[in-house]
């Protein structure tokens, strides 16, 4: 199997942080071996559930269009054998989505930075209609602490990105199911052997757009069973127990982890 690509647990502990790096342009949009089936899956939920993965607004029109191009110059550049020679009549930000394996926000200033397109087909348990539209401020409404910590922060970054200068970030979580999409609420906490406990990645990227000066957000995810991250780093159980241990109440109730840390002991000291 290959290597799981990012194991973002600090040996410090679970802490709330903006996380932000410099991005490699170069590196805007990862490619790998699950791009068919990605996309593949993607193309059945813009059929099959095109209101869930898709939300616009025209202001975000004229900035979906150039995040098009963009996606398109990239993959020319970077994965010539990947890009596209044909268009077609949708959405822009539908036709890029179907191009890579990210999903695609596109936000744009008014008097808040709002989201105003997005195709996001594999959502980590929250639910894009219920986002379009909003602030930033909003969108994070449910989270515990980032009102007090990171709503600040998070929106001058916005403020001061410039196109010369992108970000990325890690985010993970611990779910129940392995699937992409999953757009509902409900946060069942991990349970039984740890093969069926899933570490879930989302590497995140944000970039500013240099003509019509939008922000545009991608998410990547990246999923493995608990079992197989064991394998593959040595040190993935304790440093996952440290995470799991050193994460306070509300933020456990909020990723639907409560509980979770005691199984963990118990299945790592058995092994
Ligand atoms: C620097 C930029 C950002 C930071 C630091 C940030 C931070 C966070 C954090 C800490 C969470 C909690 C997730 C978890 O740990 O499970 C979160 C969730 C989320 N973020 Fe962001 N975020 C950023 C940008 C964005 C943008 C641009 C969008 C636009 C779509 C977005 C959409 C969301 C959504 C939809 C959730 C889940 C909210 C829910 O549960 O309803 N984030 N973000």
């Amino acid at each position: 199997m290959e290597r799981f690509p990012y194991v973002p647990l600090d040996a410090k502990g679970w802490r709330m942080a903006m996380g932000l790096r410099p991005l490699d342009p170069s590196r805007w949009l990862e490619v790998d071996a699950h791009r068919d089936g990605e996309l593949e899956l993607k193309r059945q939920l813009l059929e099959s559930a095109f209101d869930v993965v898709v939300a616009t607004n025209p202001e975000g029109d004229e900035a979906s269009a150039e995040l098009l191009v963009e996606v398109r110059a990239f993959l020319a550049t970077h994965h010539p054998t990947l890009a596209p020679v044909t268009t077609s009549r949708e959405h822009p930000i539908v036709e890029a989505s179907r191009l890579v394996q990210e999903d695609l926000c596109v936000l744009v200033r008014s008097d808040a930075w709002r989201l105003r397109a997005a195709s996001v087909c594999f959502p980590s348990r929250w639910s894009l209609a219920t986002k379009i539209g909003t602030t930033l401020d909003d969108i994070h409404r449910p989270i515990p602490f980032y009102d007090d910590q990171l709503a600040g922060p998070t929106s001058a970054v916005f403020d001061r990105l410039r196109p010369e200068r992108s970000f990325w970030r890690l985010n993970w979580t611990l779910i129940d199911s392995p699937a992409l999409h999953q757009p509902t609420m409900v946060r069942g906490a991990p349970h039984g052997d740890l093969e069926r406990w899933y570490f879930r990645v989302e590497r995140q990227t944000l970039r500013r757009l240099e003509v019509t000066g939008a922000i545009v957000f991608t998410i990547r995810n990246y999923v493995a069973s608990a079992q197989e991250m064991c394998d593959q780093y040595e040190d993935f159980g304790s440093l996952l127990l440290h995470s799991l241990d050193t994460t306070p109440e509300e933020m456990q109730d909020y990723k639907g982890w409560r509980g979770v840390a005691e199984q963990l002991r118990s299945a790592l000291s058995v092994r």
